[in-house]
Formats: structure tokens, C-alpha cells, sequence
């Protein structure tokens, strides 16, 4: 039989020490490991709602990643899960549970709901690189301020400006390309001319290298906005805060000069500055612009050069609708003068065109996630 003194026993317990640690901490990782094993496997809680969170706060984010930076896409992700569940599942993406809403009309529901029910709520990778006063991020009363102020210069006047400009860029690198022979990826053709765009549209930046390094920082921000928010060197995130400290920088080095009169453009930029003399309400800071800038550069690159690779892919596919595109261009042709260019009024002549380019926003989803967070219970389909 064991019988120790007081002072023997506090010399087992120092004796052994490092046991009892180890022993302690065995024990709560078994039972965090069996309660997060608890949460892999497929649940249908009261919600009715099949799927599967996973270990607490990743879920399943690494599939969703990997799905969404392989050449198969977000979609393969919901098309595996929807497989195993149906078309209604939960997963648990970056810490929050998401249900993925199958139907047109739990779509409307959602989407045409003005942020009564319904809030955005985005991931905080994807906020962190947009900024807190981008859009996408701030409050909804603020919102509408912002996204009023913001659109006031996309007027008619500027976007015709802007058609003329637009036309002549594409003619002269499609002519580049041709003469020079060489194969290339529509992709990557239309990344660089909807960056450099929207970057000309919005700030008149045209030259490198200024414009080179605005375009890395951005794609830097770019990589971030589906990542794990964790400032660990060498990862996307990382990159992608560093990119945005940069970008910072140099947008609100840009704001200074217009502000003392050193730089003038006819551009985006210009008319958020000629604001300063109005009231509050009316105009935006320097931090709304930055955080502005990068959203709507964010924003506008990768949804319409991927709309414009889908639409040229769709084309090569579909002979009798890619001869049809063309004889309406042609005919708009015949009506110019010689190398005149393209105007928003021929534009609105496309019909078949605006067509086209509907169809292909159809097919190919180039917009892969519209994340919105429920206010309150709510009934979709039928379900809770
Ligand atoms: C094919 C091209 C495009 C598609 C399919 C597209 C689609 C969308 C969709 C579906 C939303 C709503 C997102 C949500 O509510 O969560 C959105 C928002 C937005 N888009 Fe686009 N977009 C395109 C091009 C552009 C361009 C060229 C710009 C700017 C240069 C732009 C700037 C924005 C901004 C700033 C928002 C946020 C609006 C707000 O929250 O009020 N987009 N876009």
C-alpha cells in the first residue's frame, strides 16, 4: 500500500512533472479530436439540410480552394457535394456555415431582397482585400452613399468617351497580334486589356512602370480574396496584404497630387477629387477612394476577361451564331466612314450581340460566389 507523506507526494508530483503535462494535454487533444471528428461526418441537423461541416473553423475550405484554383472550378465542388446530398447541402467554408441555394427562385428571393432579410457578408480574406471602406464591405446605409457617389461618373458622356477608347486599344493589339504571327491565350489577351481599361478609365495611368507595378499589387490582392486569413509569409494572403499596403500608398500619393493641382486628368479619379468643396454626405475620403479604387479594379478585370474568353470559346463552338456576331458587325462597318471607330450608339445597334453576350454570362458562370447572410430564420423552397 502506498503511504506518502505530504512532502513525498509534492516530490512524485515535481518527480513527474512533464508526465502530467504531457497527460493533460493528451487529453484535451483526444476529446477536441473526437468532438471535431464529430463535426466530418454528414449531418442533417433540424435544419433538414444535408452536409458536412467539418474540423471547426477550416470545414471545407481546403476542397473548396483547391476546387477554385484547379482548372475545374468552384462549381466541381458543388457538383460532387450535390451528387452525395442532392441540390440543396451545407458546407463550412473560412469559419462560417454556407448553404448553397439550388433554386431560381430561392435565388430571387436572396438576391432582389434590398438587405432586409438578406446581408452581404463576405469572407473576411476577401473583405481584408477590398478594404474596409470598399462597396463590398461597409454597412448598408453607408453603402448607398458610397455606391450613389461612385457611379455618378459612369455617365453616358464618359462611357461613350470611353467606347471610342476602348475600340481603338483592341484594334491595335489584335493587329499586333496578328502580325507578329504568334499563338496566344485569349485569357490571358483579355486579363491585360481589361486591366489596363479600367486602370486607364480610372485613373489615367497608361505607362509602365508605374502601370506594371499597380497590375502586380492588384493581382497580389487578387490571389487573396480566397485565402486563409493569416499573415504568414509566403502565402496568398500575405502577399496579398502586402500588395494592398502598396497599392495604398501609391493611390493615395496619386489623390495628393490631384488634390494640390501637381496632376490633372479627365478621369474617374478627377471627378472624386473636384468633390472636396462638398458637403460630407457628397463626397468620399481618401481611405472611401483607395478602397474604392481597388474594388471596382477587383471587380471589373476578372469577371468580364473571363466573359470574354467564355464568349470567344462559345463562338468557336457555335459556327452559325459567330457568323451571324459578325454579319452585324459588318454591317455597322459598311455604314462608317473608313477606320472610323466603334461608338456606344453602334453598340446599342448590337442586338444580337447584347445577346451573345447574355448567353454567355448564362452559360459560364464567371461570378462563382454571391455569399449572403440570413437576418433572421427564413423558409426557402420549403425548407427552414
Ligand atoms: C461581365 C462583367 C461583370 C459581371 C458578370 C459582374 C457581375 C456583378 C455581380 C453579380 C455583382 C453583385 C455582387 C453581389 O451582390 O454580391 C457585381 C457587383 C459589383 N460590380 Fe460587377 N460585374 C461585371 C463587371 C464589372 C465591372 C467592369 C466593374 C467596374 C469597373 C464592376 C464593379 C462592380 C462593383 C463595384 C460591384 C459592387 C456593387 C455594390 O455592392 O453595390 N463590375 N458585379
Amino acid at each position: 500500500m502506498l503511504n506518502l507523506s505530504m512532502e513525498g507526494l509534492t516530490l512524485v508530483v515535481q518527480n513527474h512533472y512533464g508526465i502530467l503535462i504531457v497527460a493533460v494535454l493528451s487529453i484535451a487533444i483526444t476529446s477536441l479530436l473526437l468532438k471535431a471528428w464529430g463535426s466530418t461526418v454528414d449531418t442533417t441537423d433540424e435544419d433538414g439540410i444535408p452536409g458536412r461541416l467539418g474540423l471547426p473553423f477550416f470545414g471545407e475550405t481546403f476542397s473548396f480552394f483547391s476546387a477554385s484554383y484547379s482548372t475545374k472550378g468552384c462549381y466541381d465542388f458543388v457538383k460532387q457535394r450535390r451528387k452525395q446530398y442532392g441540390k440543396w447541402f451545407k458546407t463550412r467554408i473560412l469559419g462560417k456555415t454556407h448553404v448553397f441555394v439550388p433554386s431560381v427562385e430561392g435565388a430571387k428571393t436572396i438576391l432582389a431582397n434590398d438587405f432586409v432579410h438578406f446581408n452581404k457578408s463576405y469572407v473576411k480574406s476577401m473583405a481584408d482585400a477590398t478594404g474596409a471602406m470598399s462597396v463590398f464591405s461597409v454597412p448598408h446605409k453607408i453603402h448607398t452613399r458610397i455606391r450613389r457617389l461612385l457611379s455618378d461618373p459612369f455617365s453616358m458622356s464618359s462611357l461613350s468617351k470611353f467606347a471610342v477608347k476602348f475600340d481603338k486599344m483592341v484594334c491595335e493589339r489584335l493587329d499586333k497580334l496578328e502580325k507578329s504571327g504568334k499563338s496566344f491565350r485569349v485569357i490571358d489577351f483579355s486579363l491585360k486589356i481589361t486591366f489596363d481599361a479600367i486602370v486607364s478609365m480610372l485613373m489615367s495611368v497608361t505607362e509602365n512602370p508605374l502601370l506594371e507595378q499597380i497590375e502586380k499589387d492588384c493581382t497580389d490582392v487578387s490571389n487573396s480574396m480566397l485565402s486563409i486569413p493569416l499573415m504568414i509569409p509566403g502565402t496568398r494572403y500575405y502577399k496579398g496584404m502586402k500588395g494592398r499596403e502598396k497599392l495604398n500608398e501609391t493611390f493615395g500619393n496619386m489623390i495628393a497630387r490631384r488634390r494640390s493641382g501637381e496632376e490633372y486628368f479627365d478621369d474617374f479619379l478627377q471627378t472624386m477629387v473636384d468633390r472636396d468643396s462638398y458637403p460630407e454626405d457628397e463626397k468620399l475620403d481618401d481611405q472611401e477612394i483607395i478602397d474604392n479604387l481597388i474594388t471596382l479594379i477587383l471587380a471589373g478585370q476578372t469577371t468580364t476577361a473571363s466573359a470574354m474568353m467564355w464568349c470567344v470559346k462559345f463562338l468557336s463552338e457555335n459556327k452559325d451564331a459567330l457568323d451571324k456576331l459578325r454579319e452585324e458587325q459588318l454591317q455597322i462597318v459598311r455604314n462608317k466612314a473608313e477606320g472610323a471607330s466603334l461608338t456606344l450608339e453602334d453598340l446599342t445597334e448590337k442586338s444580337y450581340g447584347f445577346k451573345v453576350v447574355k448567353e454567355t454570362l448564362r452559360m459560364a458562370n464567371v461570378l462563382i460566389w454571391l455569399p449572403r447572410v440570413a437576418m433572421d430564420d427564413c423558409i426557402l423552397d420549403g425548407k427552414v
